[in-house]
């Protein structure tokens, strides 16, 4: 007689199934033996079975949802991973804390005050969930290397490289990158020369802090950038090159399991590391 008695799995839904992020969650999903894929939803949704369209083992067959609402209420899912686009996520978010699942959500352009809204619906329902502008851990660590580095450097810029059909400027992850490096230095280059652009956005977005990020998009890229550090006589580049969307999953694969355990908000995998 078996003895052990199997762990309860994690219920999870994905968001943005069939998208080039979500369709490599929808497959961490089904192969973690601690989590139960729950639904997928996508409004590219077809006859085809989930199992069939990614070549996965899912039990029961799934069938692809077109409305997230619909899914939520059918699946009761305790959490939904979202991979959509900056318009829908904010929406999205809400649906699902409306229906007691925790979100983890990986699209980028929520707005700080919409990360306020989602902490306080999140915690008027005693639920807990992650929004992640970057799950890779190099990503992570080359956002605190910059943070600390930016306590000994006055001067700094940022470069981020993404591919043609990246749908927002300047990436989640070059905003938190500025964020947390306004946690060491009020405001960089103070002592730049008065400029003048002679074509507009030549200099790039003054973003947190003042730091100047360019944003680069071309196919080719997946996700990648660099932080420039400078002071007179030295340059500090701090790089980091995402070269395949895998390397997002174990990031992903953690705030699942975690977003069980919080209450409010955690923004960043920093905060779960
Ligand atoms: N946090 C991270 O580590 C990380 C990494 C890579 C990409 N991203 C972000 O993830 C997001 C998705 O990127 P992608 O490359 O997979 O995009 P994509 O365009 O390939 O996929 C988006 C998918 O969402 C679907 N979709 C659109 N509206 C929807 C809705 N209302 N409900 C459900 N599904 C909907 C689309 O049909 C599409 O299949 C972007 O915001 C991107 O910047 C984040």
């Amino acid at each position: 007689m078996e003895s052990q008695v199997q762990a309860k799995q994690i219920r999870v839904a994905v968001c943005g199934g069939k998208g080039k992020m979500g369709r490599e969650v929808v497959k961490t999903v089904a192969q973690d033996p601690a989590l139960d894929l729950a639904g997928v939803v996508d409004p590219s949704a077809s006859d085809e079975t989930v199992n069939a369209f990614f070549g996965v083992d899912a039990a029961p067959e799934l069938l692809f949802d077109c409305s997230l609402q619909d899914m939520l209420a059918r699946e009761k899912p305790d959490v939904c991973v979202d991979f959509t686009n900056p318009e829908v996520v904010f929406a999205n978010t809400m649906a699902m804390i409306e229906a007691g699942c925790r979100p983890v959500i990986g699209t980028t352009g929520l707005t700080a005050q919409q990360l306020e809204t989602i902490d306080a619906a999140l915690r008027a329902k005693s639920l807990g969930g992650l929004v992640v502008p970057n799950f890779a851990i190099g990503a992570v660590l080359m956002m605190k290397f910059a943070q600390e580095a930016a306590k000994y450097f006055d001067h700094a810029e940022i470069i981020e490289l993404h591919h043609n059909k990246k749908a927002d400027a300047p990436s989640g992850t070059a905003l938190k990158t500025a964020e947390l490096m306004r946690e060491s230095q009020a405001r960089f280059g103070r002592t730049n020369a008065p400029e003048t652009e002679i074509i507009a956005g030549a200099r790039g977005a003054e973003g947190p802090a003042d730091i100047h990020i360019h944003s680069v998009r071309l196919p080719g890229f997946i996700a990648h950038q660099e932080v420039i550090l400078g002071s007179p006589g030295q340059i500090l580049t701090i790089r980091h090159d995402s070269m395949d969307r895998n390397c997002f999953m174990p990031g992903v694969a953690l705030a699942v399991k975690k977003s069980m355990d919080l209450t409010g908000l955690v923004y960043g995998l920093e905060h779960i590391l």
